[in-house]
């Protein structure tokens, strides 16, 4: 039997005020069993935030570069254990372990990068109007907040949203993805063996739900930082917004990759499988769509779907796996879902379109990389995310169509453009409308210490990562001092 898990609160891990387990299987071999956890509710959320609440004088008046020592040794446990952690993370997520590995080390870097903004957090002073008159701004923690992480990056995405809260001198609950509870243990482990007092993070998992509503509700908590769904983030939003808390929400992406005439095929080739099929295509960043050059539309759809049977899809733990399975059963039945209708709607499948059974595979939940062709906005999977390897292909015949087929979506998180023409590159970049936009390389990634986010439906709020997201976890005060 796998060991149990507990939220941890006030700086102890307890158990939750029901008696309820949620089992925590592998979507690699479903037979596999990795951890049990408490499932919080209502009762567990209040605990947290009224620890979080205690905490909060306390941290908030700590030296910032105190705080940033916290963070200093939480990277450097995450560091020395970074293999232990990226097993227990692929287990329960099913990302290959080379990828679990890259992204532990990503936190890491996160908590590297906000443990030295430490150090450069400021304020502005001003010119006044009178003459004896020291006019300067502040820049002060909100408080509570809280935070509900996507399974998807069950590390890189808890660690860039707390590490900037911390620092800032917030407190925190974090409400990590049903999916990936153990990956956040083993974060909060980290934190907590760094010296983080008691009660200034806390995890509680349970239902988002219910846990988003009492965060939505509780008036001690001043912000909510959301990834995941763009229905469940608008709920959220719609909610919190009553009390006039700061939201932030990371929600969906359609993102584009248009290679021109000039591009270099081969580049264009890898950035799309590295795009739509590395995290087996369960990136917000991931490449959706790709434009092609009518007259370069075969020889790229050729190439295409020779790189997706280049991958090896299987048990993320296996040395040569170059992609894992869907994360759970839902998902996979979404994802089989979208590429029937699009087959329904008119598309065709040039590879993959398929769940794959053969030997062990039948007990997890793996599909074949998938290129669907002849895909127009008519179609559904033209508008809606699929959060799976599924790329489709589009032709188009000059660039001024490419852009606008490009921006066509209520979506616009990342693009990528690939082009060996500078022109055609300022152009792009001032008419995409993308947050994140790349020219020869692909939409996927995030650097730690610049902006990340989305313009349209894809983000609100203010940017997460790089010095911006301090901004998301801070208020200004201004302060006119007459001498
Ligand atoms: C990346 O592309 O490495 O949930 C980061 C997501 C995004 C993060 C993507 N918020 O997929």
């Amino acid at each position: 039997m796998p060991e149990t898990y507990h939220n941890f609160i006030d700086g102890r891990w307890q158990a939750a005020a029901t008696a309820e387990l949620h089992e925590n299987a592998n979507p690699a071999d479903v037979r596999e069993l990795v951890s049990v956890h408490s499932r919080g509710s209502r009762a567990d959320a209040l605990a947290a935030v009224a620890a979080a609440r205690k905490a909060f004088p306390v941290w908030r008046d700590m030296p910032a570069p105190a705080r940033g020592d916290v963070l200093f040794k939480a990277a450097a446990l995450l560091r020395g254990r970074a293999d232990a952690i990226a097993r227990d993370f692929t287990r329960e997520e099913g990302k290959t372990l080379a990828e679990a590995k890259g992204e532990t080390l990503r936190a890491a870097q996160i908590f590297e990068f906000y443990g030295g903004e430490a150090r450069r957090l400021g304020a502005r002073t001003f010119v006044a109007d009178g003459p004896g008159t020291f006019l300067y701004s502040l820049r002060e923690p909100l408080g509570v907040v809280a935070l509900i992480t996507p399974w998807n990056f069950p590390i890189a995405i808890p660690a860039w949203k707390l590490a900037p809260a911390l620092v800032a001198g917030n407190t925190a609950v974090v409400k990590p993805a049903t999916n990936t509870p153990l990956t956040a243990v083993r974060l909060f482990e980290c934190l907590a063996e760094a010296g983080l007092p008691a009660g200034v993070a806390n995890l509680v998992f349970g239902a988002g739900a219910e846990l988003g509503q009492v965060f939505a509700d509780e008036p001690d908590v001043r912000a909510i930082s959301f990834t995941g769904s763009s229905d469940v983030g608008k709920g959220l939003a719609a909610r919190a917004h009553q009390r006039l808390v700061k939201v932030q929400l990371e929600l969906g992406g359609k993102n584009p990759l248009i290679l021109d005439e000039s591009g270099d095929m081969a580049r264009a080739v890898a950035f799309a499988a590295d795009g739509a099929f590395s995290a087996t295509g369960q990136k917000c960043t991931a490449t959706s769509r790709v434009l092609v050059p009518r007259r370069r539309h075969d020889e790229f759809v050729d190439k295409l779907a020779l790189a997706a049977k280049a991958l090896v899809v299987g048990n993320g733990l296996d040395a040569g796996v170059t992609m894992g399975p869907l994360v759970d059963e839902a998902a996979l039945r979404r994802v089989l879902g979208c590429v029937d209708q699009a087959k329904g709607e008119g598309a065709t499948v040039a590879c993959g379109g398929a769940r794959l059974t053969e030997g062990d595979l039948a007990h997890g939940f793996f599909v074949a990389p998938t290129v669907l062709t002849g895909v127009t906005p008519a179609m559904t999977i033209w508008r809606e995310e699929v959060f799976g390897p599924v790329v489709g292909v589009t032709p188009y015949d000059d660039f001024d169509q490419a852009l606008a087929l490009a921006n066509d979506t209520v979506y616009g998180l990342a693009a990528s453009l690939v082009t060996n023409d500078l022109a055609r590159a300022l152009r792009y970049v001032r008419g995409i409308e993308a947050g994140l936009v790349h020219v020869n390389s692909a939409t996927v990634g995030a650097a730690c210490h610049v902006p990340f986010g989305g313009y349209k439906e894809s983000s609100s709020g203010s940017r997460e990562q790089g010095r911006e997201a301090l901004e998301f976890f801070t208020q200004l005060k201004t302060v006119y001092m007459d001498m």
